[in-house]
């Protein structure tokens, strides 16, 4: 941790050892309170600033917090550079949806993001002298791949895009096959930022995701598909706890 003086942050007002190691990161605050209300025992809220709610809890005898982020990788950057280096945080797994470009992908598919490719400037301004590469902890994918096995969940493991677009030429047609040819999977907005301030700050991260449209096909997923996808992602990333 950089320095306990720094808690309370600018962006989380939680009091020291109020944040589980081990945190769910969906992108709306509603989800996380969703999150909290529905899976979580013995929920404890910890953060209010800006409307950013956040909460700790019990799964299955084990504290586990959950904490929306906003959109986009700045939004992402923010929350978990504070929950890893003034929080003490180690486990952080963003749950969150994304639009497929992948033909195989059905609207319930869970996707696991090994690499994230993305649009977004955020990692090359870490400084490295090369192209950063930002990818998820093995361990926490390898468990989260053994627990949807276990559970007979259909899974996909690659390369998702985070984008910095989500409308403009960036999320266009001739982009969104660009990736496709490379076997990118899905799109989304933040995990670059989670995967690269994970590594650069010593701890663990995962992302999963569930497929909300097809970007090529237009296809959506039905209510009660986003619904039982949801309810699988929790079941995987609550696991991981
Ligand atoms: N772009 C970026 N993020 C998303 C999308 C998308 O099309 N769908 C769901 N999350």
């Amino acid at each position: 941790m950089d320095s306990k003086s720094q808690i309370p942050t600018p962006h989380i007002e939680a009091k020291e050892g109020e944040i589980a190691r081990t945190i769910l990161l969906p992108g709306d605050p509603l989800r996380a309170k969703f999150i909290a209300e529905n899976f979580l025992t013995e929920v404890r809220p910890f953060n209010r600033t800006r409307n950013m709610l956040g909460f700790t809890g019990n799964y299955e005898g084990k504290q586990v917090s959950v904490m929306g982020t906003g959109m986009g990788c700045p939004s992402m950057g923010i929350y978990s550079y504070e929950l890893i280096h003034f929080y003490g945080v180690k486990n952080l797994i963003r749950v969150g949806t994304a639009g497929s470009i992948h033909p195989d992908l059905k609207a319930r598919d869970l996707v696991f993001g090994m690499g994230a490719c993305t649009t977004s400037n955020f990692p090359a301004l870490m400084g490295f002298p090369g192209v950063f590469a930002p990818i998820c902890s093995y361990e926490l994918l390898k468990q989260a791949a053994e627990r949807a096995e276990s559970l007979g969940l259909p899974y996909r493991v690659g390369n998702i895009l985070s984008s910095d677009m989500f409308y403009g030429p960036a999320e266009g047609k001739e982009a969104t096959e660009a990736w496709a040819s490379a076997g990118v999977l899905a799109v989304e907005m933040e995990a670059a930022a989670l995967y690269t301030n994970a590594a650069c700050g010593g701890a663990n991260a995962l992302t999963i995701l569930t497929i909300s449209d097809h970007l090529l096909s237009g296809e959506s997923a039905s209510a009660k598909e986003r619904e039982e996808s949801f309810t699988d992602m929790m079941t995987v990333a609550l696991g991981l706890a």
